[in-house]
């Protein structure tokens, strides 16, 4: 007995030629319960229709329109690799519900099918279970003190999960309140509009999420820092909290640069965090600056400590304050280190390129590599899902 047995499932016919996007399709119809998807040939009336725009985009459109007319479909998803107006304009006008992008982004495709689920038990006036979608892991990297590497970290973990595992969807969020640089480092333009996105608050959904954030490469999106300076407002801490966590909710990965923080408010903010990457350097201002840290969050209570990885940047094995002395300082051991590397760090900021573009073979890209690995192994120790990007 399925979990929807009072309701009949909706069927998906995927007229799909790009044999991987077929397969991406297949595999998110296969793992929403509710769906089927509809292989007989002979079938007379289909609920959702998945079709790829060919070579002959104005006949095709014609087609779904005519579909949608005399209801032999119900709804139709469009996907194609082109993203020019003439395409996606006429695209949309159709009366398809939904346009997907090449590559696909897995969760705005899934989230597409959940709302016609939820439209037809809607509709139906049937109570059923939701259908849930597994929220993403989130890390955020938190800098002991200002300048000690946070925004390194952040970006360059970002950019290592999604070389290592370019399956995976990453959010990169800037949470800097005053002078965000994420997009300095990644050489991004920032078209980005927070006070859209908080006028928009109560319809986050992760469609809407991955057309408003940047891409930077195929499964990498970035958001950018809620600027004061520049848009005049401020973003509440509730608000960064919510958008947070429907972030979470999109992506297979969150990461956060928050800077530096100190009150217990910022905290709030993080505290649905599964890791907090603290970052420090073996200097006994910034380690004074973790022990404070540390007591905050204890009391707080709102953050497990084992979820709190100390991370020791700007590493040198002669340093005068040892990984020993610190962890007997903090209460806490360090869970990694990242050698020091002044000049490729300062090039790859400089150059707007990711250090795994200037320095593909240098010790603190493997480091950064290595902490990649660690993250997706604590977290998903078996299964790896097959590639949504091409
Ligand atoms: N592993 C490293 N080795 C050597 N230098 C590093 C390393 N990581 C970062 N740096 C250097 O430290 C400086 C500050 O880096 P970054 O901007 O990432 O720090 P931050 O903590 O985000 O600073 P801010 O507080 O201004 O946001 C940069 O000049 C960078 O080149
Ligand atoms: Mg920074």
């Amino acid at each position: 007995m399925t979990k929807h047995n009072n309701l009949q499932s909706i069927s998906v016919r995927i007229a799909v030629k790009t044999p991987a996007v077929s397969r991406a399709l297949e595999e998110i119809v296969s793992t929403l319960d509710g769906f089927e998807q509809q292989l007989d040939e002979k079938a007379t009336q289909t609920d959702v229709l998945v079709l790829e725009v060919g070579d002959n985009p104005a006949k095709e459109f014609e087609t779904v329109r005519a579909l949608l007319e005399d209801g032999v479909v119900n709804q139709v998803f469009l996907t194609s690799a082109k993203t020019t107006t003439d395409i996606l304009l006429p695209a949309l006008r159709t009366g398809a519900k939904q346009f997907f992008q090449q590559p696909l982004v897995f969760q705005e495709v899934q989230q597409a099918f959940v709302d016609i689920h939820k439209e037809r038990i809607a509709g139906e006036g049937i109570a059923v279970e939701k259908v849930s979608i597994k929220p993403g892991k989130m890390v955020s990297v938190l800098g002991a003190k200002g300048g000690v590497g946070t925004t390194t970290v952040a970006v360059n973990l970002a950019v290592s999960l999604n070389r290592l595992y370019p399956e995976k969807t990453i959010a990169l969020v800037d949470m800097n309140r005053v002078l965000g640089e994420v997009t300095v480092f990644l050489d991004l333009q920032t078209e980005f509009n927070w006070d859209e996105l908080v006028k928009n608050i109560s319809r986050l959904d992760p469609a809407y999420l991955a057309k408003a954030l940047i891409q930077s490469a195929p499964g990498l999106y970035v958001m950018p820092a809620p600027n004061s300076i520049e848009s005049g407002s401020q973003v509440s801490s509730q608000v960064m909290k919510q958008v947070l966590e429907t972030t979470k909710n999109s992506f297979d990965f969150v990461i956060v640069d928050a800077g530096t923080q100190v009150g217990a408010s910022a905290f709030r903010i993080f505290s649905s965090s599964d890791t907090i990457a603290l970052i420090t350097t073996l200097s006994l201002p910034c380690i004074i600056n973790v022990k404070r840290l540390l007591g905050t969050m204890r009391l707080l209570g709102s953050i497990p400590m084992n979820n709190i990885n100390i991370i020791a940047n700007r590493f040198e094995k002669k340093s005068a304050i040892s990984l020993e002395d610190t962890e007997k300082m903090t209460g806490h051991s360090v869970y990694s280190t990242l050698p020091n590397d002044y000049q490729k760090t300062l090039e790859a900021i400089n150059t707007g390129k990711p250090l795994v573009d200037v320095a593909k073979n240098s010790q603190l890209v493997k480091s950064l590599n290595k902490l990649a690995e660690s993250l997706i192994v604590k977290e998903e120790p078996v299964v790896k899902r097959k590639s949504w990007f091409w």
